[in-house]
């Protein structure tokens, strides 16, 4: 395994998901946690020294732990990395000139087993820079290794030692080596295996669990969403009948939605599945509001209301399992204020095991995104599950912007949302989108239809691209394709006569609409 020692760099969860990747497991420790006796207790076969923002010949900016160097380990360090590692072992920093930012070309100067099958001696490729500060005079016992224009000490080794240092970014799609370069690293390099693949990990996580929760009991939020589904299969495969699943049905989901959460756990997989339909209690506390926030917050207690007493009723557990991912528990480094440690808090159960006394269960905690939905195919979720775009919790409560949810709106909505995600499915563009569903809005509209004047909801639709919900972009449909969308609204969902597409990106926008 390797350990990535994080300087705070955006692109840090990049370094992760390139050595797992490349098959070898690896986490991502702040910078200002490791210590020579914690690199060893994770058993550390190779420690990768991420990038990062501050800057080396800043009084007080950080460091690797110099034990490290002489550890035996071999050691790759990226940019910041680079730099900090030069700084340490004996070399010399400088403010660049000019920062050096994008592409760039990096000329080979030696042979270097990083570059092993990529680029030989003389050869030019792509990499992706972005920095201010540069090395100027490298360690006694390094190469260089190659140049570019910005950076006369592009990668430097020290082969004896297995130590090396790049000022690009291997772990960015921009440089096309990156990924081999990364792999040269953890295995010629540093010899590891490479065997980490997710059915081991599936079975090293159902051996966990099966230790830790022993002969007790565990209750899981069931959603629909990909995190919660695959945690429930996860944990029948290890526990079978110790596992209950309780799905709360706001009446805020999508069309079919909640038949299809029942009929696939409960009828497919065999899983102890409560089914509480709490629609009119959410309606209920919801009524007349329209503040986006105060929905949400009167939907996350009801949540957990509805929750605590449901668990109650099966007789309660001694674990509940939550589907927190990898990026909700990497302790990041701001980037701002030093090393402070940031922890996103998660899902709609939030404050519950506090409150019933129950040990969290959280076996996604390791994996990324799409390592989760590799682990939902190898549990044998079907792949219109593991691949579904994110849905927020409220659900269509926060599509109706600006008037009263009633049973009539939102179901208005929900055919309109349905009939737009079945023409995405027919396109064939459903995994292109990051997101997709229909707004309605509170207007109503003059039109005609047939020979009497209509008087309707105008509905928004919205989809956009993006790669984790932070900044997003709207998908440029064929204007065709909207105009086929709107005409099967109109025609089939009594209540809209109008239809708009939104284009607006994120930032100044939001993905959803309130
Ligand atoms: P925004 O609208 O903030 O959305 O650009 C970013 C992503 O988060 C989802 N979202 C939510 N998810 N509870 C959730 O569980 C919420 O209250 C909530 N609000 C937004 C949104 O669907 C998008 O994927």
């Amino acid at each position: 395994r390797v350990l990535i020692v994080d300087f705070g760099s955006q692109v840090t969860q990049l370094i992760a998901r390139r050595v797992r990747e490349a098959g070898v497991y690896c986490e991502i420790h702040p910078f200002n946690r490791v210590t020579v006796d914690s690199i060893r207790d994770f058993g550390a076969k190779a420690v990768i020294l991420s990038g990062g923002p501050a800057s080396v010949t800043e009084a007080g900016s950080p460091r690797a732990p110099q034990g490290l160097f002489e550890m035996g380990l071999p050691i790759l360090g990226i940019c910041y990395g680079q730099q900090t590692l030069c700084e340490q072992l004996g070399g010399k920093v400088e403010p660049g000139h000019h920062r050096e930012f994008g592409r760039a070309m990096l000329k080979l100067a030696e042979p270097c087993a990083l570059f092993d099958g990529v680029a030989a001696k003389g050869d030019e490729v792509q990499v992706w820079m972005s920095h201010g500060d540069r090395v100027t005079a490298i360690p006694a016992g390094f190469k260089v290794v190659a140049t570019s224009e910005g950076a006369p000490f592009a990668a430097i080794a020290n082969a004896e030692k297995r130590i090396y240092g790049v000022q690009f970014h291997p772990e960015v799609v921009h440089t096309p080596i990156g990924k081999q370069l990364l792999s040269n690293f953890v295995h010629k390099i540093a010899g590891c295996a490479g065997d980490w693949t997710m059915k081991a990990f599936k079975a090293q996580e159902i051996a966990k669990v099966r230790a830790q929760v022993g002969s007790g009991r565990v209750i899981c939020g069931l959603s629909g969403g990909v995190d919660s589904s695959v945690v429930a299969a996860l944990l029948h495969e290890a526990i079978g009948d110790q596992l209950t699943c309780v799905f709360v049905d706001t009446g805020f989901m999508r069309s079919g939605e909640a038949d299809q959460v029942v009929s696939l756990f409960r009828d497919r997989f065999n899983i102890k599945l409560v089914h509480k339909d709490a629609s009119d209690l959410f309606l209920d506390k919801l009524a007349g509001l329209t503040d986006p926030e105060k929905k949400r917050k009167i939907i996350g207690a009801t949540f957990i209301d509805v929750f605590e007493e449901e668990a109650k009723a099966v007789g309660g557990a001694d674990f509940l399992a939550q589907g927190t991912l990898y990026p909700d528990v990497i302790e990041s480094v701001s980037f701002t204020g030093g090393p402070s440690v940031t922890i996103k808090s998660h899902h709609n159960v939030g404050g519950l095991p506090e409150r019933m006394n129950m040990k969290l269960v959280e076996p996604l905690r390791e994996l990324f995104k799409d390592e989760v939905r590799e682990l939902g195919r190898e549990l044998g979720l079907p792949d219109d599950m593991v691949g579904r775009h994110p849905f927020p919790g409220p659900g269509l409560a926060i599509r109706i912007p600006g008037q009263p949810l009633t049973r009539e709106n939102l179901d208005i909505l929900r055919k309109a949302d349905a009939v737009y995600l079945d023409e995405i499915r027919k396109a064939g563009l459903y995994d292109q989108i990051w997101q997709a569903f229909a707004v309605l809005l509170p207007v109503r509209t003059v039109g005609v239809m047939g020979d009497s004047r209509s008087y309707d909801y105008a509905c928004a639709l919205r989809a956009v691209t993006s790669t984790d919900g932070m900044t997003a972009d709207f998908y440029p449909f064929d204007m065709a394709f909207i105009g086929r969308v709107a005409n099967r609204i109109i025609n089939e969902v009594k209540g809209i006569n109008r239809v708009t597409y939104d284009v607006t990106s994120k930032p100044p926008g939001t993905i959803e609409w309130e």
